[in-house]
């Protein structure tokens, strides 16, 4: 069980309803971060998470990337972990032993439409309450954002998913393709329930010394306040041209970026990179300065302001 949360993280007005789900607070663990450790999952809760997300997970067992997969650059991180995980049976058996109410959310990766069907049923006996595709991953060949660039091939997965569950699917989108509008349109059309965005930019770094770049798989994802602005624009920008809820996720870490997140057009935003430099207090303190900001602005529930820089 989790444990009671403190009272700021209890109030009514900072509680958000996204596609059928009700989070008690507008803050999630974005995917990956903590890696496949389920307990780590739960401290996010506890410290006053509305929802987690778990990182990807594909049909089989994959290892990662050899080291270095993740370095720390000015303004965030570098990662190319490979999407390394124990496959969807494996997973599946850890997240059966947690707590079932508890708001989890489950990422998958996949290379193609069947994939992802294919591990719908066997997370049927979990605490899942909804899944987050990952179509967005910049470093790993044949999935990831290789799947989530042609609109045509959104559309195949999401209808192919939808048939198979009634639980709500957030489709994470990449900002590494022409036009994140048009993949966040054929998803909505194709049945998702949300849209989450977004995921890292791809990116490099060299060693000036050796003149190696630092990462083993060259290229990696670049997360942290450096891609706020972009994560910024993307939700604006979706959240401008589909109905249903989008989920703010880059550069998050602080309350006033949420608040930032929200007005562009998120329901709700995920906070990565945030964890690992400000620590599991993250959550707790986003959700005290996200309730601040509404009493002193006169607002009654985060509702309010979600998208309220739309018209101007
Ligand atoms: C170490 C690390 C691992 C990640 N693993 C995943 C993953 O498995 N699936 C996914 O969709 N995103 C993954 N991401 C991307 C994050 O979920 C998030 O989209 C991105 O880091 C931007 O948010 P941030 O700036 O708050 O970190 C990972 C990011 C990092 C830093």
């Amino acid at each position: 069980m989790t444990k009671a949360a403190p009272e700021a993280l209890t109030s009514r007005k900072l509680s958000v309803r996204i596609a059928g789900l009700t989070l008690h607070a507008p803050t999630m663990l974005a995917a990956g971060v903590v890696g496949i450790t389920t307990h780590l999952l739960h401290r996010a809760l506890d410290s006053g998470a509305g929802a987690v997300v778990t990182k990807s997970i594909g049909l089989q067992p994959r290892e990662s990337y050899r080291n270095p997969t993740v370095v720390g650059v000015e303004c965030g991180y570098l990662n190319a972990i490979g999407l390394g995980n124990p496959g969807v049976e494996a997973f599946s058996e850890q997240l059966k032993k947690l707590d079932r109410g508890l708001p989890i959310i489950m990422s998958l990766f996949g290379s193609g439409p069947d994939d992802f069907s294919r591990m719908i049923p066997i997370l049927k006996n979990t605490p899942v309450k909804g899944f987050e595709l990952n179509l967005s991953c910049p470093h790993v060949k044949g999935v990831g954002v290789e799947v989530g660039q042609d609109p045509e091939m959104v559309s195949k997965v999401v209808s192919l998913v939808k048939r198979g569950v009634k639980k709500p699917v957030f489709v994470k989108v990449s900002p590494n393709v022409d036009s994140v509008v048009e993949i966040a349109k054929a998803a909505e059309s194709a049945g998702a329930d949300g849209i989450t965005a977004i995921n890292t930019l791809r990116a490099m770094t060299i060693d000036i010394e050796t003149k190696r770049p630092v990462l083993s798989n060259k290229f990696g994802g670049l997360s942290g306040s450096a891609i706020r602005p972009v994560a910024v624009r993307c939700v604006y920008e979706i959240s401008t041209s589909v109905r249903i809820p989008v989920i703010g996720c880059g550069g998050v870490s602080k309350w006033s970026d949420a608040v930032e997140m929200l007005l562009a057009g998120a329901s709700a935003v995920q906070v990565g990179t945030g964890l690992a430099t400000q620590g599991y207090s993250v959550f707790s303190g986003i959700n005290e300065g996200i309730l601040r900001y509404l009493d002193e602005h006169g607002f009654e529930s985060v509702e309010q302001i979600v998208g309220l820089s739309h018209s101007f």
